[in-house]
C-alpha cells in the first residue's frame, strides 16, 4: 500500500492509495465563496463544496475518478491536479492560477492583481494555517487550533503539504522525530529527521511515533528564508499532537531553525535516497541548457504607479533570458493540441514574473505515445 498527497489549487487535498482492482468515484465540487472568521475578521474566501481545507478523495492506484466541477464563486478559475501524471489525456489539468493558502488578510485577487500591476513583490501574508487554522500564536486563534490525538506507543503517518504560494517552510513536533518516507508521490528510503523543509506545492510523508511521556506536543511551522532583505511573513503556525488520557499540560513548543539556516534545509533534502538506485536514461536525442534568472527592469517612466520595485524598476524573472507570459485568449492546449510541458517555478510570484517555460511535447510512435483528442466539451476560450 502507498499513499499520496496531492493539492489542487491549493483548496483540495486528494488521497490515492494503490492496490490492484480499480473502481470508479464519483464526486461533485461545488466552488463557492464562505465566510470564514480568523485572526478576529471575518472574510469571505474560496472553498470546495463550503469546506476549507476542501475535500479529501481516497481512490487506488488505476481507479478511475469523475469530478464535476461547479464554479459557484466570482472568479474565473481553473482547477489543477498537482501532482497526477495524465498521461495521453491531459485536456482536464488545468494548469493556471493558483490561489491562496498561506492567510491573507486581503483579497488575494486583489493581490495577484495589483502585483501584476505594480512589478514589485506581493505583500506577505499575515498568517500560516495548518489544515486552515492558524493556530494558538495567533490573535483569537486558540479556539480554532487542529488538535491530533494519540495514544501512547502508537505510530502514525502525517502527509504534509505545503500549500502555501511562496514561502518555503521549516516544520517540527516538539520532542518527537520524524520518519520521512514518502515525497511527491514516490516512497523514499526511510530517514529519521528532527526538523523537515517543505517548498509551496511539495508534499512529504512522515511517520511518528508516540514515544513520549504523555502530554500535550505543538507541531510548529515557519519560514525558511534565504532571500536577503525581502520581506516575508515571519509567524509561526500550529497545532496541537495530544495525547489521549494524559495529565493536564500546556503544550511544549519545539525548536524551529532560524529563518536563514541553509545549513539545516540542506542537511535534510541532501538525506532524501529513493527507495531503489534509479536507471537515468543515458542516450538522448537534445541536450538542453536552462539559465534561470530574477531580475529588475528599468523603468522608462521610474515614477510610474506601475513601476514600484526597488529604485524605479520592476521585478522580473527568466528562462534563457525569456520572461513567460501566459496567453490570454486561446490556451496553449487548444493553439498546439499536443502535449505541453508547463516547466515553472513553484514559487507563485516568480512564475508571475515569468520564471516558466512551456515545452511543446510532440506525439511519438503509435497510439501509446499520442495524446487522445480533447473531450467535445472541452471549454473553448
Ligand atoms: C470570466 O471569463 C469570461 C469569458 O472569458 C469573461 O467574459 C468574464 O468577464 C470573466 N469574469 C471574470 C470575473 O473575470
Ligand atoms: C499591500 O500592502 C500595502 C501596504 O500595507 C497596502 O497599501 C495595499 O493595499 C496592500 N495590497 C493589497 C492588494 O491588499
Ligand atoms: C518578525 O518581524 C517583526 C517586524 O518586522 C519583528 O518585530 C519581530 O520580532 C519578528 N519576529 C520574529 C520571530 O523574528
Ligand atoms: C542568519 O541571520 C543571522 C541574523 O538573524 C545572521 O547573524 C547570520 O549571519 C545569518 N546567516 C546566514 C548564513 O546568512
Ligand atoms: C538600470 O539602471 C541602473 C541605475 O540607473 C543602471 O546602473 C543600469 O545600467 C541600468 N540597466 C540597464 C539594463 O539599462
Ligand atoms: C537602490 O538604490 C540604493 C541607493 O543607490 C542602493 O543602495 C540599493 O542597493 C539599490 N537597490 C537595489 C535593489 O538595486
Ligand atoms: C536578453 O533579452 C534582452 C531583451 O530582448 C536583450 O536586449 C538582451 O541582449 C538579451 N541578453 C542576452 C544575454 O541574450
Amino acid at each position: 500500500m502507498k499513499t499520496i498527497l496531492c493539492f489542487l489549487l491549493g483548496l483540495l487535498t486528494i488521497i490515492v492509495t494503490f492496490a490492484s482492482a480499480s473502481e470508479n468515484h464519483y464526486h461533485q465540487f461545488v466552488v463557492r465563496t464562505k465566510s470564514v472568521k480568523r485572526l478576529c475578521k471575518t472574510r469571505n474566501i474560496l472553498t470546495v463544496n463550503g469546506q476549507f481545507p476542501g475535500p479529501t478523495i481516497v481512490a487506488r492506484d488505476g481507479d478511475n475518478m469523475v469530478i464535476k466541477v461547479t464554479n459557484a464563486g466570482p472568479y474565473n478559475i481553473s482547477i489543477h491536479w498537482h501532482g497526477f501524471r495524465m498521461l495521453r489525456n491531459p485536456w482536464a489539468d488545468g494548469p493556471s492560477y493558483v490561489t491562496q493558502w498561506e492567510w491573507f488578510d486581503r483579497d488575494p485577487m486583489s493581490l495577484l492583481r495589483q502585483t501584476q500591476f505594480t512589478g514589485a513583490p506581493p505583500n506577505v501574508s499575515v498568517a500560516y494555517t495548518m489544515n486552515g487554522q492558524p493556530g494558538d500564536l495567533y490573535r483569537c486563534s486558540s479556539q480554532g487550533t487542529v488538535r491530533f490525538q494519540v495514544y501512547a506507543g502508537e505510530t502514525i503517518l502525517l502527509r504534509i503539504i505545503n500549500s502555501g504560494l511562496n514561502q518555503e517552510l521549516f516544520f517540527s513536533i516538539a520532542n518527537h522525530r520524524m520518519t520521512v518516507v514518502g515525497m511527491d508521490a514516490a516512497y523514499t528510503k526511510p530517514s529519521n529527521t528532527r526538523v523537515l523543509m517543505i517548498g509551496p506545492g511539495q508534499t512529504i510523508n512522515v511517520l511518528v511515533t508516540a514515544d513520549q511521556p504523555p502530554g500535550r506536543y505543538y507541531m510548529a511551522a515557519r519560514a525558511y528564508q534565504t532571500a536577503m532583505n525581502a520581506a516575508f511573513d515571519n509567524t509561526t503556525t500550529t497545532a496541537i499532537l495530544e495525547y489521549k488520557n494524559r495529565p493536564f499540560s500546556r503544550p511544549i513548543l519545539p525548536v524551529l531553525p532560524a529563518f536563514n539556516d541553509t545549513a539545516t534545509s540542506t542537511a535534510f533534502t541532501s538525506r532524501i535516497r529513493g527507495l531503489s538506485k534509479i536507471k537515468v536514461f543515458q542516450n538522448f536525442d537534445v541536450s538542453l541548457l536552462f539559465t534561470v534568472g530574477l531580475g529588475l527592469i528599468n523603468c522608462t517612466n521610474p515614477n510610474s504607479p506601475r513601476c514600484q520595485g526597488p529604485n524605479g524598476t520592476r521585478f522580473a524573472a527568466s528562462i534563457n533570458n525569456n520572461s513567460f507570459v501566459l496567453p490570454r485568449t486561446t490556451s496553449l492546449m487548444q493553439a498546439y493540441y499536443q502535449g505541453i510541458w508547463f516547466l515553472h517555478c513553484h514559487i507563485d510570484s516568480h512564475l508571475n514574473w515569468g520564471l516558466a517555460t512551456a515545452l511543446l511535447v510532440e506525439n511519438g510512435v503509435g497510439p501509446s505515445q499520442s495524446v487522445i483528442p480533447p473531450p467535445p466539451d472541452l471549454p473553448q476560450c
